[in-house]
């Protein structure tokens, strides 16, 4: 009993102190600045109006209103709890999708489902809840009756679907974290058959590549979420946190650009989400004209909250967006989808290495 007070309190120490630590620190991978080497091919004569811009989409078969998602983050804190209300009530007024964070502190203690329970708030958008991927390995003590817990919690949460954490970098390097990862996929695979639930694959940082993807889109999961390394370095946070268990991996990952070109080939069910490093609308449109359906932001607008201008934070992020757009004749998503680019330097050459040819993105149709 004590054991597990004592372990209740280590999870929510480290929740807090991962909110604290990437609010105050320069916590980003400092690699090659990869959007720079995406440049949209300028459209002179859009015959296009401003107004004629369409941001809708669909996200878990209901529309949203914009491509941005609100990245999974929080919970099973005091202090968490008002972060993933704030976060809630900005969703809910922009009609676009939340994520919550890993809901594995109320597998240790059922009172704290509270702290992410954001149902009243959050009442029309898409919402998913969010665990990682070592709480779903089959041959794991107790992961039948931790399943079957995961489902309740959802249930109660009300949310349509969850997102599955990838991080194995983050587990290792973290003093605390899990060292055993083999199983997981089966762990996925049983959680489809299990659940109606939307299900959402996600990594923390580090990226989730093509053949991995291309396994999750054989087992039919919904939505993939590549987020690479171009954002937050969770490495770089444990570091601050505690002292990593091992060091040297600070900007271990490929970047979220690679990985949404090389993954969109290889799906044929699962939609594409971009993450990692997304901070503005420019960089959400080259995401969303390299392959992206979606976009998700995390530390970005957990530090606008923080500052007060989560709002004008959003609103300029759809107006560069619906910018890049206009300047592309670009009328919905789909179209920029298919906006043509010029894909130079770096992102380029790694392109090449994965035999994607570049010159398709220049003479796109
Ligand atoms: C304070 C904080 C807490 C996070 N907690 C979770 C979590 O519980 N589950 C999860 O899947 N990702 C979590 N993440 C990772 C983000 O969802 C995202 O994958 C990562 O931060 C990279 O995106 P970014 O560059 O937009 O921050 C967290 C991120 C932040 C900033």
């Amino acid at each position: 009993m004590l054991l597990n007070l004592n372990y209740i309190m280590e999870i929510k120490k480290r929740k807090d102190a991962h909110i604290d630590i990437t609010l105050k620190n320069e916590v980003d991978y400092t690699t090659h600045d990869y959007f720079n080497d995406v440049i949209f091919l300028h459209n002179s004569l859009p015959e296009l109006n401003l107004s004629d811009i369409d941001l809708t989409c669909s996200f878990f078969g209901k529309k949203v209103k914009s491509p941005i998602i609100v990245g999974s983050m929080t919970g099973g804190t005091e202090y968490s709890k008002q972060i993933n209300q704030k976060l809630a009530e900005f969703a809910e007024k922009n009609q676009i999708p939340l994520g919550l964070g890993s809901i594995r502190p109320v597998l240790e203690n059922s009172s704290l489902l509270s702290t992410f329970d954001v149902s009243d708030i959050a009442q029309t958008v898409p919402k998913f809840a969010n665990i990682g991927m070592a709480q779903l390995i089959p041959s794991s003590k107790g992961f039948d009756e931790r399943l079957s817990s995961i489902l309740s919690i959802c249930d109660k949460l009300r949310v349509e679907g969850i997102a599955i954490h990838l991080n194995p970098l983050q587990e290792i390097v973290q003093p605390e974290g899990d060292n055993e990862f083999n199983g997981c996929i089966e762990g996925i695979k049983i959680l489809r058959k299990t659940t109606r639930l939307k299900l959402i694959v996600k990594e923390t940082g580090a990226g989730i590549n093509e053949f991995i993807a291309q396994k999750l889109d054989d087992i039919k999961v919904d939505y993939i979420d590549v987020n690479g390394s171009l954002g937050t370095s969770w490495s770089k946070v444990e570091y601050l946190r505690k002292g990593s268990k091992v060091e040297g991996f600070d900007n271990w990952g490929n970047n979220t650009l690679f990985l949404i070109s090389t993954a969109k080939r290889r799906l044929k069910f699962a939609k594409l989400i971009a993450g990692g490093g997304l901070n503005d609308g420019i960089k959400c449109a080259k995401s969303i004209a390299l392959g992206a359906q979606h976009c998700s932001i995390a530390k970005f607008f957990l530090r606008s909250m923080f500052a007060g201008s989560l709002q004008q934070t959003y609103d300029h992020i759809l107006e560069q967006i619906k910018t890049c757009m206009l300047l592309t004749g670009s009328k919905n998503l789909t179209e920029l989808q298919n906006a043509k680019l010029i894909i130079t330097g770096k992102l380029k050459e790694e392109l090449q290495v994965s035999k994607i040819d570049v010159s398709d993105y220049y003479f796109r149709p």
